[in-house]
């Protein structure tokens, strides 16, 4: 029987086999994509690809990617444990055509890995078409050979697929996979349709389109193809099982945490500590960390819920660190920042399940208390909720969850009534970064104008060619005197910022006219942009421009980049592996450089981190530098920032 881990190859190679390339699974937090809490399909790391904001590096590829749904438009978080196939954190397999095969092409392919290379029965196997598609209806028929009642026309946005509010979207043909007489369920589009006997295995996408934040619709520059589908489900079907909780990775996790709370207690609990252990280690490795708010609160929520489980089965210890090592060993080869990220997946859990156990415990008192006497159809009033919240530690999701079986629900007005009363009290103001509607411009000013080229590595001056100026939004052909605006050349000195090192800041000089660069930032991924003052003259596209980095404070930038790698360095010596860096900003004056670790630091710890760095600068050494593939450079022991994704060669500084 092929396990989780051999389906995956079969499904990559099988791609590989047709031409496509295969490209790691991208981190879960989007990179470049303000409007997305998480990854939530395979597709999303190759948005501008779709809309044609860049240029892909092939035209066709196939990738395994970590997807969360747990948030936003895609959200399954609470179905998760009481269903056979819901999950917070999945895989999705895909293959995607950039402008290459469409409809035709996508569905060969799929028939062919199904039926051939997976050896699916082909009467097992139905599909859905959206309604008003007659051509893919027809090449159903025409391929795969189905007769006209196995191809079923579906209205709704069932068979139309985006990738949230905005963004590619278009209509899709689903694959359905029929597990027996022997499951209750209808085929899809029948009223009984959501039983577990038909379940959905493959979604083709026709990406036709793109969805603005206005409502409105336009054609993409060409048809393309998305598809997604769930390693989980698929896993299921070939290991001959209906439910996804019974495939190899996941019977390994569920007999993990009854090796530690023994077997007796209610099955869904366990289900949801294996599901919930995917995502939240898999959203440490990439960066996230347990917080009150955005994805911070989404992890904390995932981890706590989970916990509550762990507490119902009688967990006299926190348990989910204990499980992480299984997770691990199970996953580490396809995924090895898991591996990486061990030490602080280990400690992230240890400490959010130490510190929730303090409160969780009365927080339940509390929540029986309140709802003696109350069942089926009632409500826990919205206060009561909110106070879980608030002193107990209890998201409302958990709350929710945990009135779940004596079918109570929760207050939600109530809630946030509470709520709003508490945040006005706060004047909790939060902005969003406003970067999305600009960010689609420096999209386009890329793909013309292509990276601009640093220098900056070894010289501070240089001369560039103004390719383009961005003036309140819009490109202009110059600007004259008392004007900011956005300049790109095709080639700079100027670091922008980036890696938690602060944007260079200089003069740019030219015949007749002199401007002051406030600042150097990266758009686009390899855009650099200098902010200028134009202090005399004017400035015009074409023309050739001195521009010299303010080189003394560069110097010391770069000394304190340096002392903020040494201070990383000391303190996992000191403090521990688990220590990881969350965010760094140096500029020519300052090292601010945070970090996770489950308590204060200690004066002693203090002085003995300060000692570290301090004796390491005195020895004055010399710095080298080199270029290496990614996967070099980590295993010579530079320090991956999980969750970063790296180009194809690195620089590494030693
Ligand atoms: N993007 C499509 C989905 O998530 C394939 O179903």
């Amino acid at each position: 029987m092929p396990s989780l881990n051999d389906i995956r190859s079969t499904f990559l190679s099988y791609f590989q086999a047709n031409d496509h390339l295969v490209i790691p699974s991208a981190p879960l937090v989007p990179q470049n994509d303000p409007t997305l809490l998480f990854v939530n399909a395979g597709m999303v790391p190759f948005k501008n690809y779709f809309t044609g904001a860049e240029t892909p590096p092939t035209l066709r590829a196939a990738s395994s990617q970590k997807s969360v749904r747990a948030g936003g438009k895609h959200n399954d978080l609470d179905n998760v444990g009481y269903t056979a196939r819901h999950h917070t954190f999945f895989e999705m397999l895909g293959n995607f055509s950039f402008g290459d095969y469409f409809k035709e092409g996508a569905i060969e392919l799929a028939w062919g890995l199904l039926t051939r290379n997976f050896g699916i029965p082909a009467e097992k196997l139905c599909v859905t078409v959206y309604h008003t598609d007659d051509e893919a209806a027809d090449l159903w028929k025409r391929i795969a050979g189905l007769p006209d009642h196995r191809i079923i026309r579906i209205a709704t946005s069932d068979n139309f697929w985006s990738m949230g509010d905005t963004g590619p979207c278009g209509p899709c043909s689903e694959i359905f996979y029929d597990h027996g007489e022997h499951i209750p369920g209808g085929p899809p589009g029948s009223p009984d349709e959501d039983g577990d006997r038909f379940v959905e295995i493959w979604n083709l996408v026709f990406m036709q389109f793109e969805q603005f934040a206005d409502g409105t619709r336009k054609p993409l520059p060409k048809p393309q193809i998305d598809t997604g589908m769930g390693l989980e489900r698929i896993t299921a079907v070939l290991q001959g099982v209906h439910d996804n909780y019974d495939t190899d990775l996941f019977r390994t996790l569920i007999a993990a945490s009854q090796g530690f709370v023994g077997a007796d207690g209610e099955p869904a609990s366990h289900r949801v500590i294996a599901d919930h252990l995917r995502s939240s280690s898999f959203l440490i490795a990439d960066g996230v960390s347990p917080s009150n708010e955005g994805r911070g609160y989404v992890l904390r929520r995932i981890m706590r819920r989970a916990m509550r489980h762990a507490h119902l089965l009688g967990a006299q210890e926190p348990l989910m660190h204990r499980l992480a090592p299984t997770l691990i060993s199970e996953m580490g080869e396809a995924y090895p920042e898991l591996r990486r990220a061990q030490p602080m997946i280990v400690e992230t859990l240890r400490q959010e399940e130490e510190r929730f156990r303090r409160t969780l415990g009365r927080g339940m008192a509390l929540l029986e208390e309140a709802t003696t006497g109350l069942g089926e159809g009632d409500r826990l009033p919205g206060e009561v909720a909110f106070r879980l919240y608030d002193t107990y530690g209890f998201p409302l999701d958990l709350t929710q969850d945990a009135l779940r079986a004596r079918g109570v629900a929760v207050d939600l007005d109530g809630f946030q009534d509470a709520m709003r009363r508490q945040r006005e009290m706060a004047r909790e103001a939060w902005t969003g970064s406003g970067q999305a509607a600009a960010a689609a411009e420096w999209f386009a000013i890329r793909e013309r104008l292509g990276a601009t080229e640093f220098l900056g590595y070894d010289r501070t001056e240089a001369e560039g060619e103004l390719v383009s100026l961005v003036r309140g939004g819009d490109e202009t052909p110059s600007a004259g005197a008392g004007e900011t605006v956005f300049a790109v050349f095709d080639c700079t000195p100027f670091y922008a910022e980036g890696g938690g090192q602060a944007g260079d800041v200089g003069v740019a000089t030219w015949p007749g006219g002199r401007g002051r660069v406030l600042d150097t930032q990266k758009q686009a991924g390899d855009l650099f942009v200098h902010e200028i003052e134009i202090l005399e003259g004017e400035l015009q596209v074409g023309h050739r421009i001195r521009l010299a980095v303010d080189a003394d404070l560069r110097r010391t930038t770069k000394a304190n980049h340096s002392a903020a790698h040494l201070l990383h360095a000391a303190l996992r010596h000191v403090l521990g592996p688990h220590v990881a860096q969350k965010g760094q900003m140096v500029d020519g004056e300052r090292v601010r450089f945070d970090f996770s670790h489950g308590g204060p630091v200690t004066l002693a710890e203090i002085e003995a981190i300060e000692a570290e760095v301090n004796a390491v600068i005195r020895q004055n050494r010399s710095a080298l530098t080199e270029e290496m593939a990614p996967e070099a450079a980590i295993a010579a022991g530079a320090v991956a920032l999980f969750g970063e994704k790296y180009g194809e060669s690195v620089r590494v500084l030693t």
